[in-house]
């Protein structure tokens, strides 16, 4: 049988070369101590995925300011605080040849109630949603500290032996708020014209560019658009892209969506694009005609077939999965080797239509099966969907 060409190495502009071109996307772990520190139940689940055969394992988003989190149990990286743990981690994951990237955030207006009395954002535009309170707009001088603070945390990164770190500019979070002319009302320098709204992302990117030096790869993940009226574009992150690619980005994953319009997990995509895979390929096809930086790809990608037709074609350069990682640790490994043909997972349907239409299970559903392999389980197809929405609900399911 010859050499699936999902097993091929590739070289980052930097001169990194990752075995091959399967990565675990970004996915939010919720298990780390309540004080952000990365856990034994993260170490488990890295051991597990390190030895699952993925190129890249991007970590979930790890938060620069733990006054600000977009959830409960989330890793917080903020000077050099849990070096120690991030080195464990960073072991774990990357014993088994895999290239550990940690992915930094900060959810500005996208954080729950419960958790920031006080959230902060470009401007004090609300989320539509009581479970969310409306945000203040950030003052010029933490605009400043909060670009010294992502790029503190790629140091972190650095320092900890992980080989890389994105910057998460995708799925409605702090670095799309300033994206966003839905968001983004702002008539200072920060705001207004795209230049504008983009520089915050590109000041972010050259001072973490400055801080871990031109060999370590340096990455985003952005929005194709957010699939609301009003908001973050195709020309414009087009735009944004080509600026990012100027910069000297060493891999761009294209994602899209926000939490109030889930188009990451597939929620707002019609049948036939499912059935297509990869959500947002059309798009993808028209950035790889302008830039230089390498593709990754990420939502809706299931079967080996569709994924080394994209990697041959020239489009992409790496299939980026989520949810069959959470199913399926060794994923990876199992479609390289042809073991596995189709990671399809299941759609997590209820039937009640309120709340399939949210894909409010689907983020939940799946962190279930990560806790499980953090206490050294495995995942469970099987798992009660109503279980999990009486968890995070508090309420008992609709009759
Ligand atoms: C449990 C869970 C947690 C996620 N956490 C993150 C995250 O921290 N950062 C991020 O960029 N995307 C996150 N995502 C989105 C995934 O990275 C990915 O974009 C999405 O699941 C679509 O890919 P898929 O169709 O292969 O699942 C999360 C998704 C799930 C299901």
């Amino acid at each position: 049988m010859s050499e699936s060409i999902l097993n091929t190495s590739f070289r980052l502009p930097c001169g990194v070369e990752i075995p091959n071109r399967i990565a675990k996307s970004a996915l939010s772990e919720a298990i780390a101590e309540p004080n952000g520190r990365p856990s034994e139940a993260l170490f488990n689940l890295y051991d597990r995925w390190g030895k699952g055969g993925a190129g890249i394992l991007f970590t979930g988003n790890v938060m620069v300011d733990q006054a600000h989190l977009v959830n409960a149990n989330v890793m917080i990286a903020e000077e050099d605080n849990f070096l120690e743990e991030y080195t464990t981690l960073t072991d774990k994951a990357q014993a088994h040849g895999a290239h550990l990237w940690m992915q930094i955030n900060h959810p500005g207006r996208q954080t729950p109630s419960y958790l920031d009395k006080a959230p902060v954002s470009p401007s004090d535009v609300g989320m539509p949603s009581k479970l969310y309170i409306q945000p203040r707009p950030l003052e010029e001088s933490e605009i400043v500290d909060l670009i010294e603070r992502y790029a503190n945390a790629a140091l972190v990164a650095k320092k900890a032996g992980m080989k890389g770190a994105q910057i998460h500019g995708a799925h409605g979070y702090l670095v799309s708020q300033f994206l966003s002319p839905l968001t983004n009302l702002r008539t200072d320098k920060w705001g207004g014209s795209l230049e504008n709204r983009a520089r915050f992302v590109l000041e972010i990117y050259s001072n973490m560019r400055e801080k871990v030096g031109p060999d370590f790869p340096l990455g985003i993940k952005i929005n194709s658009a957010d699939f609301q009226r009003g908001a973050f574009t195709e020309e414009e992150s087009m735009e944004v892209i080509q600026m990012l690619d100027d910069a000297g980005m060493d891999l761009i994953e294209v994602s899209g969506g926000t939490y109030e319009r889930a188009a990451m997990v597939g929620t707002t995509q019609k049948e036939s694009t499912k059935k297509r895979e990869a959500y947002f390929m059309d798009f993808i096809v028209k950035v790889r005609s302008k830039i230089k930086s390498p593709l990754m790809l990420t939502g809706g990608f299931r079967t080996a077939d569709t994924m080394s037709k994209a990697i041959s074609s020239g489009e992409l350069d790496f299939i980026g999965l989520g949810r069959p990682f959470c199913l399926f640790p060794d994923v990876a490994k199992d479609l390289i080797s042809g073991k596995m043909t189709d990671c399809t997972v299941p759609d997590l349907l209820t039937g009640v239509d309120k709340i399939d239409m949210t894909g409010m299970l689907q983020t939940p559903w799946n962190a279930f099966q990560l806790a499980r392999m953090g206490k050294g389980m495995d995942p469970d197809p099987e798992l009660d969907l109503w279980m999990v929405y009486e968890k995070i609900t508090g309420r008992k399911r609709p009759v």
